[in-house]
């Protein structure tokens, strides 16, 4: 038996400490829970953040650095396949320090119903029954077989909660309504069976598949939900469609170097720091949702910079020491426009950190994003009418 007490109250220390766990009923759970049990082995990742190594709790060489690991503030991956020559993470458990965070937006009470879609390894299950009681939990994950390892670790730390395989974006039925509802995979936009499912002022904590974005929304009528981004980042693996084949999401293809044959050469007006910014970076998406960032850094020639690509056309900025952004983008699809007018809004409207937008999505899959408030509408010609974007079903 894992003396693992002192550890989980190292790791609710530093959560708190952090201010990521902000009240005393869910640092008991994150003390009270043996996080090591839901994580029996996990893999390390190589140096291109492919999972790599195995680390496994039953091994004695490994127990030290495994139990370590279960009691850091880190994620671990826990399961993964082979798509061609990637491996595609398809299940881990997440960062503490995010999980305790989600936990606190959730703003969960006593004697809320709680719906988690994405049991993954059971942790956040088994924390959610530790606050709430495990017969007011039900948790579902797409994949039987982690459904029901989870089952069996959250029945040896003593907790029943209703464990359900299936394809959360329909939520669970018979089991509602839910006060709040926490996805712990990331969803283009919200599925319309969560907004039928939630109470009258339920919550829904949400991440998007864009940007990071961690949508916080409430429902605001009977058929809709609203509310802003969170101020901070959540970075989830995406919602894999039970019908269609799995995305690749954070492990997405390389581009291919701009042939010069292709190549409009320009000089561009963007701030060279804007680039890096996650929350420019999620108001550009809002133009090109389906745009991918790869960084480049060459710290010996002073050259840093970024592509943009979209699997088809492709643009890239690169500054060398404090000139200016080189700009060479592919025709006829002219990425790097998308970029500058989306920089010139995000100017005009005094680059608004991600807690000033949010989305509105209704139960007839009417789904928007939307700056400072959802009744902005987009209209006025120009500039001035970006305020509302159509979010993809
Ligand atoms: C980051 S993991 C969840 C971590 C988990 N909450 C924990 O505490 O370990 C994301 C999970 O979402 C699940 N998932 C992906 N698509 C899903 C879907 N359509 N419905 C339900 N679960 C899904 C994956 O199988 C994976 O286990």
């Amino acid at each position: 038996m894992t003396d693992w007490q002192p550890w989980a109250a190292t790791l609710a220390d530093k959560l708190a400490a952090e201010s990521a766990i902000a009240d005393d009923q869910w640092r008991a759970a994150f003390e009270g829970t043996p996080r090591h049990v839901f994580v029996p082995r996990y893999w390390e990742l190589d140096e291109y953040n492919r999972p790599s190594r195995l680390v496994d709790g039953a091994i004695s060489a490994h127990r030290p650095e495994w139990l370590e690991a279960a009691y850091t503030d880190r994620f671990l991956v826990t399961q993964w396949v082979a798509d061609e020559d990637r491996r595609v993470v398809t299940s881990s458990a997440s960062l503490p320090s995010l999980v305790a965070r989600m936990l606190h937006i959730l703003d969960v009470a006593d004697g809320h119903r709680v719906l988690e879609i994405g049991t993954g390894t059971g942790y956040n299950a088994a924390l959610l029954c530790h606050r709430v009681g495990a017969q007011k939990v039900v948790s579902v994950d797409i994949d039987a077989g982690l459904v029901a390892d989870a089952a069996g670790r959250l029945n040896t730390v003593g907790y029943a909660p209703t464990v359900v395989a299936g394809d959360g974006a329909l939520g669970v039925k018979g089991h509602g309504p839910y006060d709040r509802i926490l996805s712990t995979c990331a969803t283009r936009g919200v599925p319309p069976a969560w907004i039928d499912q939630l109470a009258d002022g339920g919550r829904i904590v949400t991440p998007l598949t864009m940007g990071g974005a961690l949508a916080v929304l409430t429902k605001s009528g009977p058929d809709e939900v609203s509310g802003h981004f969170d101020v901070e980042q959540a970075w989830f693996m995406a919602m894999r469609p039970a019908t269609r084949a799995m995305p690749v999401g954070f492990l997405a293809d390389q581009p291919q170097p701009v042939s010069d044959e292709l190549a409009g050469l320009g000089v561009s007006s963007l701030e060279p720091k804007a680039l890096a910014d996650p929350d420019f970076r999620l108001w550009l998406l809002l133009h090109q949702p389906t745009l991918h960032f790869v960084e480049h850094f060459d710290n010996e020639l002073a050259h840093a910079g970024l592509t943009v690509h979209d699997g088809a056309d492709i643009a890239t900025a690169l500054r060398r020491a404090d000139g200016p952004l080189h700009v060479r983008q592919s025709s006829p699809r002219r990425l790097w426009d998308t970029v500058e007018v989306a920089w010139r809004s995000w100017i005009d409207h005094h680059k608004p950190r991600r807690d000033r937008l949010g989305i509105a999505a209704t139960t007839d899959d009417i789904q928007y994003a939307w700056l400072d408030h959802p009744a902005r509408h987009q209209g006025g010609g120009g500039r001035a009418g970006v305020f509302r974007w159509p979010l993809l079903a």
